[in-house]
């Protein structure tokens, strides 16, 4: 039953059109991701991590398969039930953290609450509540300049989390960042998940990352090759 699912993807195919030329990134994947799972995605450069990524958070139509979100198929719902998820369920990290450069950590969080609808009273309630998660509570005033690669990254992931997502996305999120911060990272988000229960995807190089989740899909040619729990 695709309900006790998270997210589930069968038989998804995805090209790149390039004139004539079709180029082939996802070849017929099929994925189950549960509740509360933490998954590191890796495979080599070109694999078709990201573009998973994006197909998984609704940013890239794909041109064949069945893609369900909490047992909603996706082929089957409107434009605008699709933006409610993209909205309220879906957190986006990224490499570059895509803050704001003139907003401090405190604006960056509320800013990004202001544009998902949510009333200026609480705005800034929630952004202290989830900086304060991430152990920013003594940064809240200052811009990401100021600031380190893991603090900045920090703020992406509280940002994220301010909408209480059931499910985070996350590409390369320690790629800028050096190996102890990278490790800094991780710990907080593999602690989100247990406190929270929200499941993660995280497109990643790092060897490091494999160490903090349950499961490590590989992705070669754009089929997944390699599936493996983690038992902890
Ligand atoms: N706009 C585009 N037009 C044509 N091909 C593209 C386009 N964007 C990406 N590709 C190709 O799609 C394939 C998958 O790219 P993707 O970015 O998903 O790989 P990746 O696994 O995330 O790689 P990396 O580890 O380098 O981030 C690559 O072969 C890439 O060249
Ligand atoms: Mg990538």
């Amino acid at each position: 039953m695709d309900k006790d699912w998270l997210v589930t993807g069968k038989n998804i195919t995805f090209h790149h059109q390039l004139g004539k030329q079709k180029i082939k990134v996802l070849d017929g994947l099929n994925l189950k991701i549960s509740k509360g799972e933490i998954i590191c995605l890796r495979g080599p450069s070109g694999s078709g991590k990201s573009t998973l990524l994006n197909i998984l958070g609704l940013i890239e139509p794909f041109q064949d398969g069945q893609l369900t979100f909490m047992g909603q198929n996706f082929s089957l719902i409107s434009e605008q039930q699709k933006n409610k998820i993209r909205r309220y369920q879906l957190g986006f990290i990224f490499q570059d953290f895509q803050l704001i450069d003139v907003l401090s950590a405190r604006e960056n969080v509320e800013w990004f609450l202001a544009r998902q609808g949510i009333k200026d009273n609480v705005r800034r309630e929630i952004a202290l509540e989830n900086l304060a998660k991430v152990g920013l509570e003594d940064q809240i005033d200052k811009k990401p300049v100021e600031m380190s690669g893991g603090q900045r990254q920090r703020i992406a992931i509280a940002r994220a989390l301010a909408k209480k997502p059931s499910f985070i996305l996350a590409d390369e999120p320690t790629a800028s960042l050096d190996q102890k911060t990278g490790k800094q990272i991780m710990s907080i988000l593999s602690a989100l998940k247990h406190q929270s229960g929200v499941s993660m995807i995280i497109a990643s190089h790092d060897e490091m990352v494999a160490e903090y989740v349950d499961r490590i899909i590989t992705l070669t040619d754009g089929k997944i090759t390699d599936d493996q729990l983690i038992s902890r």
